[in-house]
């Protein structure tokens, strides 16, 4: 063979491995492209959403939901909660999430400066909506919590019974996500139910990471499996183990009510 020809040869190897390195390259950097980063950011936030069974339990539930602030045995606690919360948000801006028909909006409109109210779920949202406040103390937007952007500084953070239908995996991550919705060294509130047998709907199954679930009834007689989590402080201690974080919390007879400031300089800490 001529010396050039196997130049020649040797040349379109060398070329053909480099297409190749850089075929395989590029589909290196497909994914990690923003497309699909955006993607694995989205299957990240799905997995710790609450589920569309649970959202549509809400759903349909809310032309009934209220009757649970009736019952009788729990009267003492819901009054207790509803002035440990009042005077925690006293004077302040908060932003509510998943506030449902607005039981807690209502109480907290007494004392806040202002108190904008979110719901994944509109059916809520129209009952909350329907009920009276101080004048011009109170917004409601339809939002999903897990994706919500806010445009305005928010000093409180208040979630009702909302907390038990997060994984217990995800809750770290969550906190961290809500605290990108408020101020550095904001005040976030969370209350919910401690576990009271014969008072709860009984735990009907868990899974292998702790999650506890219940089955719901709705008066229609549909059923739905509902992820439901009874929060012990030793879970706490747990999740802001090596956080400069110090909490409150407390017991009101059927309620838990947990409050802590976010960390001034860093408002995603947690995650
Ligand atoms: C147990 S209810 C609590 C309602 C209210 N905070 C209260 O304590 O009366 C849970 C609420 O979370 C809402 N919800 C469920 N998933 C949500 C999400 N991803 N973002 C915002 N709200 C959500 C439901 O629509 C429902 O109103």
């Amino acid at each position: 063979m001529r010396s050039d020809t196997f130049y020649l040869i040797v040349q379109i190897g060398i070329l053909a491995l480099r297409l190749c390195l850089l075929t395989r390259c590029t589909a290196r950097l497909g994914s990690s492209a923003p497309g699909a980063m955006v993607q694995a950011r989205q299957k990240q936030l799905k997995s710790y959403m609450i589920n569309d069974e649970t959202v549509q339990y809400y759903s349909r539930r809310a032309p009934v939901y209220d009757a649970l602030y009736e019952n009788p045995e729990r009267q003492s606690d819901l009054i207790q909660t509803a002035e440990a919360l009042k005077s925690l948000v006293s004077g302040r801006k908060v932003l509510e999430i998943a506030c449902g028909t607005g039981y807690w909006t209502q109480q907290m409109a007494k004392t806040a400066s202002y108190v904008l109210a979110t719901d994944i779920n509109e059916s809520m949202l129209a009952l909350a909506k329907g009920k009276e406040y101080p004048e011009g103390k109170v917004s409601f937007q339809v939002a999903d919590m897990s994706k919500m952007e806010v445009n305005e500084d928010f000093d409180v953070l208040f979630g009702g019974f909302i907390w038990s239908h997060i994984s217990r995996k995800e809750l770290r991550t969550w906190l961290g996500q809500l605290h990108r919705l408020v101020k550095p060294g904001a005040q976030m509130i969370f209350t919910d139910n401690i576990f009271v047998p014969k008072s709860n709907t009984p735990i009907s199954s868990s899974d292998q990471l702790g999650n506890t679930f219940q089955v719901r009834k709705l008066p229609d007689g549909s059923e739905y499996q509902i992820m439901k989590n009874f929060l012990d402080s030793a879970e706490l201690d747990g999740l802001f183990e090596s956080q400069d974080i110090h909490y409150e919390f407390n017991i009101f007879g059927h309620y838990w009510m947990l409050s802590y400031t976010t960390p001034a300089f860093s408002a995603n800490n947690l995650s």
